[in-house]
């Protein structure tokens, strides 16, 4: 890459980083307690606060004031485009939503910058963890905290067989009526992993992937704001995403090249 383009990307970041941090807080000003404000959205498992919209509403409005011409998708308010622009924002603005409704501490905010399609800053903050996951094409993806964002470069598992690797997944909000609901997957796969994690939280599953913590990750039926972020930090720290199916929106499975291959190999049988 060369340097100008380098140097705008480390601007966006360090944009990118500074809203999540603020949704960090927002988040946290309201967790555990009882001005959450829940509410339902596609089914009565699909849930979402006050404080989803109250994020997305604060990074719309950065968005728009800082880059004005860049298009911006959100979960909650759905596609702003601007016809010429190569840029878009995607993002989610608390994701692991029931979770933390429930008051349990792992969710995040996940902000994507794309070029012309393509992933080229990630950035993705669990505040209750004080963690920070971030990169930029081609430079290596990093964990930190809101202190210190490059603490430590990420690397995906190096493990070799299944019955060593810690995996996670989740299970789709219309999981009691679609058959693709990832229960008989699941149920393959959990007697032949050392543990299986459900975390909550598709770009936190991700990032986790990035570092290792989790070995392998797969889910299907997610959406862009969900994986856009937590791609790219798998892919730069040497990982692989690649899709799972075809009919079922986004469903993927990530981690380390030869990890991916068994997990795909299982998951088909
Ligand atoms: C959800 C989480 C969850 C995944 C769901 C997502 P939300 O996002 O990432 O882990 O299983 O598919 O929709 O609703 O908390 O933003
Ligand atoms: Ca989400
Ligand atoms: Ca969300």
């Amino acid at each position: 890459m060369i340097d100008h383009e380098l140097h705008a990307l480390e601007g966006i970041k360090e944009t990118a980083i500074r809203m999540a941090l603020h949704c960090g807080k927002l988040q946290l000003e309201s967790f555990r307690s009882n001005n959450i404000g829940i509410d339902t959205k596609s089914n009565v498992y699909d849930v979402v606060t006050k404080v989803d919209k109250a994020c997305e509403d604060y990074l719309l409005a950065e968005i728009s004031r800082l880059y004005p011409t860049h298009s911006v998708i959100g979960e909650e308010t759905g596609q702003h485009l601007h016809a010429d622009s190569e840029w878009a924002w995607v993002v989610d603005p608390l994701d692991g939503t029931n979770s933390y409704s429930q008051g349990l501490p792992v969710f995040c905010v996940s902000i994507g910058v794309t070029f012309k399609g393509e992933c080229v800053v990630g950035v993705v903050y669990a505040p209750y963890l004080d963690e920070l996951y971030t990169a930029i094409k081609g430079e290596g993806a990093w964990y930190g905290t809101a202190d210190n964002a490059k603490a430590n470069r990420l690397h995906v598992s190096t493990k070799h067989s299944l019955q060593e690797c810690v995996v996670a997944s989740g299970f789709p909000y219309d999981k009691a009526t679609h058959p693709i609901n990832n229960i008989r997957e699941a149920s393959i796969i959990i007697p032949q992993v050392r543990g299986f994690r459900r975390m909550g939280s598709a770009a936190y599953d991700l990032c986790c992937t990035a570092m290792g913590t989790i070995d392998a990750y797969w889910e299907y039926n997610l959406n862009l704001w969900d994986v856009c972020a937590g791609q790219l930090i798998v892919s730069e720290a040497g990982g692989l995403v690649v899709p799972l199916c075809e009919n079922r929106k986004i469903s993927i499975i990530a981690g380390p090249e030869n990890l991916v291959q068994l997990l795909k190999e299982v998951l088909a049988s």
